[in-house]
């Protein structure tokens, strides 16, 4: 499946995926992950959706957001719901930022989607756009999710046949450190009935 095919199939349900939104209640997750942050600054959401929750919550809190997706079905649902926030239509392994430009970088229910060879050239940017000391934090299939180590195919989800893939929480681990980020946290947690692992990591301050 090609991300042009995906994008227009994420257009084709934005509408019932932004009402169905809070079956996901990431209220736990948002505050663990905002608790390491100062108390405003510049937020990257790859992946952003409808913008909620995770656009909304920082955008509510005075933080600057730009949101990034490929379905413009999503994104105008986010200008709606996150009027503060800038939109950028594209690919999250094409739009590009200026280095440091962020405080925190979230790709929330969205890397799952990409091939995990691509994975490391998302992190490599991502860690260029972090300021030193920023926060990463992402959702990751694993076998939880799966049912296998590594995979890449295609999965059902709110009735449509979508493309997945992941590595193993090892490989993974090796793609983020190669991208000079630091974990900070790893912990698979069941919200709304799935269960994925969310990662924290962040870049340091000086790198080796
Ligand atoms: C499951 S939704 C999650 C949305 C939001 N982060 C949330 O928590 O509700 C996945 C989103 O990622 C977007 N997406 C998937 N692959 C993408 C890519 N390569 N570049 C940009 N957006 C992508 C989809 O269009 C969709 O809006």
């Amino acid at each position: 499946m090609n991300a042009e095919s995906l994008a227009r199939i994420y257009d084709g349900f934005a509408a019932s995926y932004a009402r169905n939104r809070d079956v996901f209640d990431l209220g736990e997750v948002l505050r663990a992950f905002s608790s390491g942050l100062p108390d405003s600054g510049d937020l990257c959401d790859l992946g952003c959706g409808a913008g909620e929750p995770v656009s909304a919550y920082f955008a509510s809190r005075g933080w600057r957001v730009t949101g990034v997706d490929f379905s413009a079905g999503m994104l105008e649902l986010a200008d709606e719901f996150v009027p503060s926030m800038t939109s950028v239509l594209g690919d999250m392994r094409d739009v590009d930022f200026a280095d440091e430009s962020f405080d925190a970088v979230t790709a929330v229910y969205c890397l799952f989607h990409i091939p995990w060879r691509d994975h490391q050239a998302v992190f490599d940017r991502v860690s260029r756009w972090l300021r030193p000391g920023g926060q990463f934090l992402f959702t990751y299939a694993t076998r939880e999710y799966t049912g296998s180590d590594e995979f890449e195919g295609t999965k059902e989800f709110m009735g449509q046949s979508l493309f997945y893939s992941h590595t193993t929480p090892s490989r993974l681990a090796e793609q983020v450190a190669a991208a000079g980020l630091e974990v900070t946290s790893a912990v698979t947690r069941c919200i709304g009935g799935e269960s994925f692992l969310w990662v924290t990591a962040y870049r340091p301050v000086s790198r080796a």
